[in-house]
């Protein structure tokens, strides 16, 4: 990668929201580290190229801890300017009905995944005095959800979360951001 560029690093960037959010990056000339769990990643990465900057593209499930910490390595130690911490994932139907393993996906893709990406580049960025992050929380962290009861919890542990560290990260040089969207039209609501 060109050192003299920025970089960001983007997570679920081979869709919807985080997808815009590494294309608004790539035109403003960061060089990129994206990520999702679906080959989908790699046309990301393609149309990213256009803009002329160096795009590495992960194939990485962010609800396990070897997973976000590949994603860390995989900035082979260069300073992150921009983390976009926005991989997350829904569930729909009643609490009871859904499949356990599957709803402890959606906490550890949303919270667990998150706290460890940000845990990981947070204490880079502070060392450093310099960053910026951007949490995708959601608008449903302030609405208990029927039928979306884990999701929408996960979502205000993110708001909340977001909104805590950027008051704990005052000035250090280091920036917090929490994106809270309403609805969206993206692949989020065509997943089961
Ligand atoms: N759409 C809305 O209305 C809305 C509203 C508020 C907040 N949000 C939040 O916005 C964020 C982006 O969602 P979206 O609407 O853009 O949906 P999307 O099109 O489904 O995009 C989700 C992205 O996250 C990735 N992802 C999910 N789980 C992952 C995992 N375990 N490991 C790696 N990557 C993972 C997906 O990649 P894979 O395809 O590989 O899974 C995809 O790139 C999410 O955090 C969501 O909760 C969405």
């Amino acid at each position: 990668m060109e050192e003299t560029r920025s970089f960001a690093i983007v997570t679920g960037a081979s869709s919807g929201i985080g997808r815009a959010l590494a294309r608004r990056c790539a035109e403003e000339g960061f060089d990129l580290l994206i990520a999702a769990d679906d080959p989908q990643i790699e046309d990301a990465a393609q149309e990213l190229r256009a803009h002329g900057v160096e795009v590495s593209p992960l194939l990485v499930d962010l609800a396990k801890r070897e997973g976000v910490d590949s994603l860390y390595d995989a900035a082979q130690g260069r300073s992150v300017d921009v983390l976009i911490a926005n991989a997350g994932h829904g569930l729909g139907h009643a609490f009871l009905d859904q499949d356990l393993d599957e709803l402890q996906h959606v906490v550890d893709t949303n919270i667990s995944g998150t706290v460890r990406l940000v845990h990981h580049v947070g204490r880079e960025m502070r060392a450093r005095g310099a960053g910026r992050i951007l949490i995708t929380g959601s608008i449903a962290g302030y609405i208990p959800g029927t039928f979306t009861a884990v999701y929408n919890g996960t979502k205000a542990f993110v708001d909340s979360f977001a909104i805590a560290l950027r008051a704990e990260l005052k000035d250090t040089g280091v920036t917090v951001t929490c994106l809270m969207p309403g609805a969206t039209d993206t692949e989020f609501f065509e997943r089961p």
